[in-house]
């Protein structure tokens, strides 16, 4: 569900600025797990855009107060569990995005201003390419090793998948090639290939990709590499990582002759250009293009072609200075709400869904889209039987834009959304502040509850496999499975099933079949169940326990920093009851954590004053033993944590050169001196902050010096 923004940036305050980056930072690390790890987003492209372009104004209007976690300062996600990881030594970045054509003019003039007014600056432009980037390494022109972006320091290591793809030669074609390079770009799906494949997983019974790049990812991030042969997959090649030899090219242009002539796949569709004019007409023929490339693209690419002046311009945290990404607005197409539904989640709230006529959305068949909320419902005025314009922006969850009013019929009645639960009939309320309305039921909301095992189940949380929804929901149904402690006590009820009927004292009161002599089970499968469930546990992670508790807007991020915190399960469960005092110091710890204000800190101690989670926790810590929580976050630069002032010329870097890399090294960068100014960097005709400096006793280096401590 997207929040929306009502104040302007204008009339922002800092406390309110303060209060949304903290959202922002939270939702978006939680929107980019989904995404890259899961390879399920659950925020579309232009709610995941929003949100970043709302995080970027705020940082851009109160710089002090971008957040450690800010989402410019992450890459991706971290790894899939199960693949053996790669570390990438030269970084797989990220780029930066705009989205309006003004703003390509400011992407031109920004490089321009740093470079000191430059004058011409020749631009590559390329199509950004809607797939899942890959790192190919090359040792003497042969193949070693490839991986996906991961977190940009660590990615999956896919050799035995890369290697299946046609397009990657396996040897490059030059009788000279470097000792070492990495070969990067994107592995897609082809559009008749995608279509090819749900063809064939429907036929089998299997799972439906939602669009190319879906099916690209999990045809690419298999552990089985078989699999990834069986799927046809391509490739094309836009970039490198690290190499031995880097005269080999000085410009875009010439990596992608070169990479070409070795025997990589080059997207035709390039275009030097030279002014912001020239760059939006090749962003308009683009558009044009889309539909009859055989591939999906979600946008441009502008790149610096002269690699000396890439080199000068240098990186932000995440993404390089040198290019950005021109995305495209979503995909739209007209269609009918054929029934509004409502889902209930794990903590109660009361979802609209539409059920829409089918509908091709730019490749993708889209039969449903999220409403959100009652007030959505309201605001875009849908009705049941209303003819809508759907958006998809590449991913899953499409939204309805707007309502053709003209096309309405008389009998679309208004949709009155229920004030009970249509799962189990208790009165849903809607608190004063909230958007979403609330099913009371709690414990006895058989809807809830099955939630809540999902999520205690599922790969962020207990992650046990092959525990799927559908036997939740039986066993749920059945009785066997009411809550999270229940998982553990499955085996013995099972165990105690197989006894015959007629042992009166021992046999469990359920009565129900054992899962052996179930239609879809064998010895196997159940056996397999039963050690994923056993195998969780020994050394359970303290964040993951946590998360899996389904705590209101407690989700993997603000699981990890409560682990960190309070370092064991016991201390943080202690430390909650006495923090239902506000004037206590434990309360106090609480909501001084990044993401924990008093909104999020009132969910969880009320979490822990209700007696029946005491007693399902309880039960949990008799078959789990949690692990503590060991912090390994390297924090070694020199200059990590201190704030240092550069003053006068510096004539190695530039001024904002040498800023961005000391930020990146963890450092605060100041403009004046202070008594909190750790060490002040003097270059040619420093003035009065060098004398300043002195008198406060403040270590003053030369850029020499300097430059000599951080390398
Ligand atoms: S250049 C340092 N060129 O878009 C930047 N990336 O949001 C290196 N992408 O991670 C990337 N087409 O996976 C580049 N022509 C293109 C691209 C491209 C698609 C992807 C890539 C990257 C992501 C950035």
């Amino acid at each position: 569900m997207i929040k929306e923004f009502t104040t302007p940036i204008e009339n922002i305050s800092e406390t309110a600025a303060k209060e949304e980056l903290k959202f922002l930072s939270f939702e978006m690390a939680r929107a980019d797990d989904a995404y890259y790890k899961h390879d399920n987003p659950y925020l579309s492209d232009s709610e995941y855009d929003t949100y970043k372009k709302r995080n970027n104004d705020l940082e851009a209007k109160f710089p002090h107060l971008i957040r450690e976690n800010s989402p410019n300062k992450r890459v991706g996600a971290s790894v899939k569990d199960g693949f053996s990881k790669i570390s990438h030594n030269v970084p797989m970045l990220s780029l930066s995005n705009i989205f309006e054509e003004t703003e390509i003019a400011e992407f031109i003039d920004s490089i321009k201003r740093f470079l000191g007014n430059h004058n011409n600056i020749d631009i590559f432009a390329e199509p950004k390419i809607d797939g899942l980037g890959f790192s190919a390494r090359y040792e003497d022109g042969i193949f070693v090793s490839g991986a996906t972006r991961g977190d940009g320091k660590t990615g999956e290591d896919i050799t035995l998948n890369l290697k299946t793809i046609y397009d990657l030669p396996l040897k490059l074609n030059t009788n000279k090639p470097p000792k070492i390079v990495e070969i990067r770009g994107e592995v897609y799906m082809d559009k008749n290939d995608f279509l090819e494949l749900n063809k064939k997983q429907a036929e089998l019974g299997k799972k439906i990709f939602a669009n190319p790049r879906n099916a690209a990812a999990g045809s690419l991030r298999q552990l089985d590499s078989k699999i990834t042969k069986e799927r046809k997959l391509s490739l094309f090649a836009y970039t490198w990582g690290e190499i031995s030899d880097d005269s080999l090219w000085s410009s875009q242009q010439e990596f992608m002759n070169i990479a070409k002539s070795w025997g990589f796949p080059i997207c035709e569709h390039i275009k030097h250009c030279q002014t912001p004019q020239e760059i939006a007409k090749y962003y308009n023929e683009l558009i044009e293009k889309r539909p009859n490339l055989s591939y999906d693209i979600d946008g441009a690419v502008y790149k610096v072609n002269d690699l000396n002046l890439q080199e000068r311009l240098g990186f932000l945290t995440k993404t390089p200075r040198w290019a950005t990404a021109h995305k495209f607005e979503a995909e739209k197409a007209e269609t009918i709400v054929n029934n509004i539904r409502i889902q209930v989640g794990r903590t109660g709230a009361l979802t609209p869904v539409a059920d829409l006529e089918p509908i091709n959305v730019g490749g993708v068949i889209v039969s449903h889209a999220t409403l959100h909320n009652e007030d959505e419902i309201k605001r875009k005025d849908i009705r049941i039987g209303d003819r809508v314009i759907v958006q998809r922006a590449g991913d899953v969850i499409p939204q309805i834009v707007t309502v053709i009013k003209e096309k309405r019929k008389d009998e679309n009645q208004e949709f009155i959304f229920p004030h009970n639960c249509p799962e189990c009939g208790a009165y849903a309320i809607r608190e004063e502040d909230e958007a979403v309305r609330r099913c009371t039921g709690g414990l006895t909301c058989p809807a809830q509850a099955i939630e809540r095992l999902k999520h205690f189940v599922s790969r962020n949380a207990f992650d046990i496999e092959g525990f799927g929804s559908r036997y939740i929901e039986d066993f749920y149904k059945e009785g066997l499975i009411k809550n999270p402690a229940d998982i553990f006590e499955l085996q013995k009820k099972n165990e105690q099933a197989q006894i015959p009927q007629d042992d009166f004292f021992s046999k469990d009161e359920s009565n129900f079949e054992p899962l052996e002599k179930r239609e879809g089970w064998g010895k196997k499968s159940v056996d397999n169940l039963f050690n994923a469930i056993n195998s969780k546990k020994q050394n359970m992670e303290l964040n993951r326990f946590i998360y899996s508790l389904g705590i209101r807007q407690v989700g993997t991020a603000t699981a990890l920093l409560i682990a960190k915190n309070y370092g064991a399960f016991a201390t943080w469960q202690k430390e909650m009851q006495i923090a239902n005092d506000k004037n206590s110091e434990e309360y106090q710890k609480l909501i001084s954590i990044d993401s924990i204000g008093e909104v999020v800190a009132k969910d969880i101690i009320e979490f822990f004053n209700e007696t029946h989670n005491q007693e399902i926790i309880a039960k949990l810590l008799a078959h789990v033993n949690v692990a503590n929580y060991i912090d390994d976050t390297d924090y070694s630069s020199p200059i990590t944590g201190k704030t240092i002032v550069f003053t006068g010329t510096l004539e190695k870097m530039t001024r904002s050169e040498a800023k961005a890399n000391a930020l990146k090294l963890g450092a605060k960068v100041a403009g004046s001196v202070s008594t909190k100014t750790d060490f002040v960097i003097i270059g040619a005709n420093a003035g009065s902050k060098a004398k300043q400096a002195k008198e406060l006793n403040i270590t003053i280096l030369t850029e020499t010096e300097y430059l000599e401590m951080i390398s």
